[in-house]
């Protein structure tokens, strides 16, 4: 059986009395379940959400981002060596807002995969197609030639200990969610491509996360779809109340 995840992406939100507040809310309403819960804060909260939720079993710290490089003169930059000194266990590498915001390529993706995992860190490696890249009917490839670039140079061992997540860019903060139909035809793509690449057997063990304005209300409709294993959560992870129903639906 994979392993089923909600993670939280908090992205630049919250002040440090905020996150604290939400990391302890979290921590206090979650009840008994399987799936693994990750929060992923701002740098300067990992290390106190880490003490805060230290006694949660099921509850890990995951970073946003981390460097492509592993340590030097990079100011601002945050390595994944430095994650992992502080007992960071998951890092969020390839979401859209840094592929476009911040310009990261597939090439220093792919280092920051290698990097992370050389530090024992689980990257949650995130994938999305744009919406014109699906109105011209190009989704399933752009998926497969980013899984391609900056995930299929690991070996079998290595890719067991990663996360993918699906996010499709329409659908991040839009409100517009993929539909089950959308979501589940682009998780069996990915799980027949990694099938391919690495035999069915591994494919079946790696978790498929979605990604794109999950909510409370549509996270069961998603969920119930059978290669979606859990969510990466934006906006409603701010809210403990929100985040905790999502959880509870995953199960
Ligand atoms: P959203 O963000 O839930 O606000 O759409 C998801 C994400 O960016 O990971």
């Amino acid at each position: 059986m994979r392993k089923k995840i909600v993670a939280g992406n908090w992205k630049m939100n919250l002040n440090y009395a905020e996150a604290m507040t939400l990391a302890d809310a979290i921590a206090d309403g979650l009840q008994e379940g399987d799936c693994e819960v990750v929060l992923a804060p701002a740098f300067p909260y990992l290390q106190d959400v880490l003490r805060r939720i230290g006694h949660h079993e099921r509850i890990s710290v995951a970073a946003q981002n981390c460097a492509s490089i592993d340590k030097g003169a990079f100011t601002g930059e945050v390595s994944a060596s430095m994650l992992a000194s502080i007992g960071v266990e998951f890092v969020i590498i390839g979401h859209s807002e840094r592929r476009t915001f911040f310009h990261d390529s597939d090439k220093a993706l792919a280092d920051k995969v290698r990097l992370a995992l050389l530090f024992d860190l689980i990257p949650i490696f995130c994938c999305g197609e744009s919406l014109q890249q699906r109105e011209d009917g190009h989704h399933l490839q752009v998926i497969a030639s980013q899984l391609e670039s900056a995930l299929f140079m690991l070996d079998v061992t290595e890719i067991l200990s990663t996360v993918i997540a699906y996010e499709p860019v329409w659908a991040i903060g839009t409100g517009m969610t993929a539909d089950p139909i959308q979501a589940q035809e682009m998780h069996a793509h990915i799980r027949s491509l990694l099938s391919v690449k690495y035999g069915s057997e591994v494919a079946k063990k790696i978790s498929v996360i979605y990604g794109g304005s999950v909510t409370a209300a549509n996270a069961e409709s998603l969920f119930s779809c059978s290669d979606i294993d859990g969510a990466l959560v934006g906006g409603a992870s701010l809210k403990a109340d929100d985040f905790l129903e999502i959880v509870k639906v995953c199960g």
